[in-house]
């Protein structure tokens, strides 16, 4: 075949000399518009599993690199005065020129034709390739010919950032916070041969220009840095080699996704590889690492297929597809960690202890967990977790085993919670007139014996006509309330779990069949009229409800008084107002609900101002000394709902009027919605809010394991952990997942002690693998 490579950067190269290592046969060219050794970027890092994979396609070039590697262990974090230290975590960096020589040199070796000073402006210049590869990178001209083939979907970030390079041989990853009079700056610095080092330095937007940099010219904003960073500079001088670009040496990432990667031009199959196909964040250092792997895919593709014009499409085809899964993984955890750098100042750097400052850095991509992190540094993970523990007040022995985070008590007003585990509020459609039976005994019972440090009842309905179903629990009348302490008495009598009561009335989503007959349908018969803040139907099929009038809001306000009251009496321990999912409260917070012109309608506050006056007859009669929760849902999700950032401005009222805690929930208000699901989805939300708003959260949605919990709240992300399905599958979650990562501490019900032991030796046993014979 004969191939071209447009760009010699490390995708272009690699590439080039994999195919040509393949079959010699093949003609390959790689065009570069620069000299052989002139090129930009500074250090390049990579991880093992790169460098194994390389070893498998060309040992000659892996080891080279390898000789050429500077490795390290440890990452070292500066702020507010403190200097602090963690191990085991294992990177390799090299020169960027020096891997390009390498690739250079070998593709030399193998017979690659090097043509240099050559600038490409069109893939149809080379009439005769079979293959022409678009390895022109970020701003490849070969992508932007066909725009609308590759369909790049490019996103500039609103961070500011210069690439620079120091002579100072950092002998750890080293990231550096400073504040200045207008806000933080941060450097990722690590070094990358014996005497050099990488030296990014960045900061937001309105930083960026209250200090003037949008003005200065490279020699000023490196003096700027110098000066900024001088105490971990040490006297060294910082240097910038970016005379390529144009403009400003600050730069926006951007971030970039093809639609296509492949086209055929005519007489050529053009395949766009490496940055011209994708870019990855440096906050996860993995864009060359990208652009090789990519090289590595479409050289196996073609052993796969065979290396002959035919086969081209079906490689080019299967090349993109397990190559858009790999990026789109590497993309989604680049984006986590870029997205911590963003709000790191307002959000972590002004608001965390170092500690946790600390720990929050370390798990910013949500790739590494805590586990993860007691496998890289045990000690460092230890001493944290007693850190952590001592500032929930537990008195830590030294030499004891710490407690992780999601086990520490808990405390607000005047509420102790023995863990950070929380059943949430789960409907289960199986009570009559709103009575709780002997199944809801058994099934909280069940649960609060299963180790959870605080269970939420299901949503209680405050009236008859509040109810989702006729299946829904509610606390309107003496009977219910009865009921309802039968369970929390028992709760309180033979278990440690704290009980808390969740208020709310259904809404414009009210009077439908029990989940498992239709969720969300109307009733065959026996439907109840329905009010909400406007008169908008859920679905087509749903009823239309009535808006609100002023008398509605005063007998609904008066329902949650009178219901709360009861819940008092009844001895719940704390309380939470329904805010979320579409129901009634929530239906005046969503602007897709709450089409009001009047002052319950339109703006922020006037959304929220019936949800705020329930809010605050409820917290009147509530006793002081227990909290109260809100349930917000913190994305709709959809075109014109509510994100993240409405939900700051709720919880900021929320607070001021008196909320202890958000629970941080989000979707169901529109049938449109259009959720990202995944592991701890919700989870950011919950951080959000508890980091911008400065007010304690509950994390919930897809949190499913110890080490899910553990991170969440050891990083500041929440201060409580809601679990809801996982706790319908295991009544016992908390007491398994303590015994699952080897807590051994944390009691069981004393009717059940004999069963803790042999459940811990299965455990151990299990892990230890299959006995001999
Ligand atoms: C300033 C800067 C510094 C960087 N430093 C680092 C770093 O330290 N660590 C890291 O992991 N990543 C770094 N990156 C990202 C990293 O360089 C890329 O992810 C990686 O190099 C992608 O490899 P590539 O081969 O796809 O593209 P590139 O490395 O960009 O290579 C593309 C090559 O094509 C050439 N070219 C472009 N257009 C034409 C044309 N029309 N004709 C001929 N030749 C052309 C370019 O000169 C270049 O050599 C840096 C990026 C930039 C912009
Ligand atoms: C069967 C079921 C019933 C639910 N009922 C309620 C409810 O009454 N009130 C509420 O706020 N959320 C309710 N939810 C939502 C859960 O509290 C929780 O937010 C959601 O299931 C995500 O958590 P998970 O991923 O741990 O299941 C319910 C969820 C399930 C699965």
């Amino acid at each position: 075949m004969r191939i071209v490579c447009i760009g010699g950067g490390p995708a272009g190269l690699y590439f080039g000399l994999l195919m040509k290592k393949e079959n010699p046969a093949h003609q390959v060219t790689v065009i570069e518009r620069n000299q052989p050794y002139d090129t930009f970027g500074w250090g390049v890092v990579f991880s093992d599993a790169t460098m194994e994979n390389m070893r498998a396609w060309d040992d000659v070039t892996a080891r080279e690199i390898e000789s050429a590697f500077n490795h390290w262990d440890d990452i070292e974090v500066l702020i507010k005065g403190r200097r602090m230290r963690t191990t085991g975590h294992g990177f390799v960096g090299i020169g960027r020129k020096k891997l390009l020589n390498i690739l250079q040199a070998r593709c030399e070796e193998l017979g690659v034709e090097l043509v240099f000073e050559t600038e490409v402006d069109s893939d149809l210049e080379f009439p005769d390739a079979d293959l022409i590869i678009a390895s022109d990178g970020i701003n490849s001209k070969i992508r932007n010919r066909y725009a609308e083939v590759f369909k790049p979907d490019m996103v500039m970030r609103p961070n500011r950032f210069i690439w620079l390079g120091s002579k100072k041989a950092f002998d750890a990853f080293t990231f550096d916070f400073r504040r200045t009079e207008h806000g933080w700056f941060q450097a990722h610095i690590y070094k990358f041969d014996e005497d050099t080092s990488t030296f990014i330095v960045e900061t937001t937007e309105d930083v960026f220009k209250a200090h003037g940099l949008e003005t200065a010219d490279e020699q000023k904003s490196v003096a700027f840095c110098e000066e900024l960073f001088s105490e971990v500079l040490d006297g060294a001088k910082l240097i910038s080699n970016s005379r390529h670009l144009r403009g400003s040496a600050w730069l926006n990432f951007g971030r970039l996704i093809c639609g296509k990667w492949s086209h055929f031009n005519g007489k050529s199959h053009v395949v766009l590889m490496g940055d011209a196909a994708h870019t990855a964040h440096f906050a996860i250092g993995s864009g060359t690492k990208l652009a090789l792997e990519d090289a590595i895919e479409l050289t196996r593709q073609f052993r796969n297929f065979g290396a002959t014009p035919d086969k081209i499409p079906a490689v080019l085809d299967a090349y993109e597809e397990v190559r858009a899964v790999d990026v789109a993984r590497i993309q989604n955890a680049a984006r986590n960690a870029m997205e911590w750098f963003e709000v790191v100042g307002s959000r972590y750097a002004d608001t965390l202890e170092p500690e946790q400052f600390m720990y929050s850095l370390l798990t910013r991509s949500q790739r590494i967990s805590h586990e993860n992190l007691r496998l890289r540094d045990k000690t460092w993970l230890e001493n944290y977790e007693r850190w952590f523990a001592a500032r929930a007040g537990i008195n830590i022995d030294p030499d004891g085993p710490p407690v992780p985070p999601m086990f520490t008590p808990y405390r607000v007003r005047g509420l102790r919670l023995e863990n950070r585990i929380v059943m949430s509020p789960m409907a289960m459609y199986s009570s009559e007139d709103g009575v709780p039976n002997d199944f809801h005994l058994v099934h909280f019972g069940s649960r609060a014996l299963g180790g959870a440090g605080l269970l939420f009842g299901e949503m209680t309905c405050v009236s008859p006509d509040a109810r989702i179903t006729p299946g829904c629990l509610g606390l309107w009348n003496d009977e219910q309330a009865a009921a309802w302490k039968r369970i929390v008495d028992f709760v309180h009598a033979t278990t440690p779990a704290k009980f808390g009561l969740q208020l709310g009335h259904a809404g414009r989503k009210g009077s439908t069949r029990v989940a498992w007959e239709g969720i969300d349908q109307p009733l065959n018969d026996g439907n109840w009229p329905l009010i909400s803040a406007s008169a908008l139907p859920y679905m087509a099929s749903s009823q239309t409800p009535r808006a609100m009038t002023r008398a509605d809001m005063d007998r609904v306000k008066a329902d949650f008084v009178a219901a709360a009251e009861r819940g008092a009496e009844i001895g719940f321990d704390i309380l939470e107002l329904h805010c979320a999912h579409g129901y009634l409260l929530s239906s005046f917070l969503s602007p897709l609900t709450n089409h009001r012109s009047d002052e319950y309608g339109g703006s922020h506050e006037n959304n929220a101002r019936y949800p705020l006056e329930v809010f605050r007859a409820v917290r009147e009669v509530w006793p002081q000394d227990k909290p109260i929760s809100v349930r917000l849902s913190c994305h709709d999700w959809t075109e014109g709902g509510n994100t993240p950032a409405d939900a700051v401005i709720y919880a900021k009222l929320f607070k001021d009027a008196g909320a202890d805690l958000i629970d941080c929930s989000s979707g169901q208000v529109s049938k449109d919605e259009k959720p990202i699901y995944g592991r701890l989805f919700q989870t950011p939300f919950s951080d959000k809010l508890r980091n911008e708003v400065g007010i304690a959260t509950v994390a919930v949605g897809a949190i499913s394991e110890a080490d899910h919990a553990n991170s969440i709240i050891a990083a500041g992300r929440a201060d409580l952990c809601a679990l809801a399905r996982p706790h319908l599958a295991d009544a016992a979650w908390t007491l398994h997942e303590a015994a699952k990562i080897g807590v051994k501490s944390i009691p069981w019900p004393k009717q059940y002690l004999s069963a803790k032991l042999q459940y811990e030796a299965n455990l151990a046993r299990a892990a230890a693998g299959p006995s001999p014979g």
